[in-house]
């Protein structure tokens, strides 16, 4: 392979960034698309109101404008300038419920993943390999407790490119190319489990489960972090995710549980 066609997804933080993950979702190809739609808005409102107010100051002095003290309403103008906006509005209503909504689909999912957050580890259990259908304590369930990989044990164990609060001593693997539901939940206090690239963010509720679809259509190695105020350690749960092709996940799966 020529040097020029190899290419990295840049799934991990880097220094100094200023823009988002590459998407690895088509959530999150909508939520990047969306922001990118928003931001020439934006651009397009502050340059008109930034003229505006550079016209009124310049050109509409109270003392020296011949046009200001005799200009005191207009119909015309406050129709305009309240349904510019409105109307603005609604244009963006549009794009975003439909993104909102279709974050909300779930499709039928071949693997669902129970993500239970700890303080302040996150664990995993995929069972849909327990054809006996018997408990949690069964030997055909997928388990993981993943913890932070400290800087000590990184460099001790001579980890090279490892990345600095962002891994953990265990990577969970994932099939792409699956319809995947993830089940989030919590045993003690409120935590949110989210990765950047995969455009999710679902909070872990002690009692309660909260559902999100995933369909992954690349691998990679994906890092996350939790993303709600849980504690002294919040900041050092984060989540590592390796994502295989669905072949390959199978062969492992095989491999360790039959
Ligand atoms: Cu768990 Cu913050």
């Amino acid at each position: 392979m020529s040097i020029e066609k190899i290419f990295f997804f840049c799934d991990a933080p880097e220094l100094a960034q200023l823009r988002l993950q590459d998407p690895s979702t088509t959530t999150m190809e909508g939520l990047l698309e969306f922001n990118k739609h928003l931001l020439f808005v934006i651009t397009i409102i502050v340059m008109l109101v930034g003229w505006l107010l550079f016209a009124t100051i310049s050109n509409f002095d109270e003392f020296n404008s011949q046009e200001s003290q005799s200009f005191f309403h207009s119909n015309a103008l406050e129709i305009v300038w309240t349904s510019l906006p409105a109307l603005t509005l609604l244009s963006l209503a549009s794009p975003s419920f439909t993104l909102l909504y279709s974050m909300d689909e779930i499709s039928t999912p071949e693997i669902s993943v129970k993500v239970i957050g700890h303080q302040w580890f996150w664990s995993y259990e995929i069972s849909d390999f327990d054809t006996m259908a018997t408990c949690m304590d069964s030997d055909k369930t997928l388990k993981y407790t993943c913890y932070l990989l400290t800087e000590e044990s990184i460099s001790e164990k001579n980890y090279l490119g490892f990345f600095r609060l962002l891994e953990t001593n265990k990577r969970v693997l994932l099939p792409s190319n699956t319809h995947l539901r993830l089940l989030v939940t919590s045993v003690d206090v409120l935590h949110s489990w989210t990765i950047p690239s995969f455009g999710v963010k679902v909070d872990a509720c002690p009692g309660r489960l909260n559902q999100v679809n995933v369909f992954l259509k690349r691998i990679g190695m994906f890092f996350g972090q939790c993303s709600e105020i849980c504690g002294v350690n919040h900041g050092f749960m984060p989540i590592a995710l390796l994502v295989v092709p669905s072949i390959q996940y199978h062969y492992f799966v095989v491999s360790k549980l039959f």
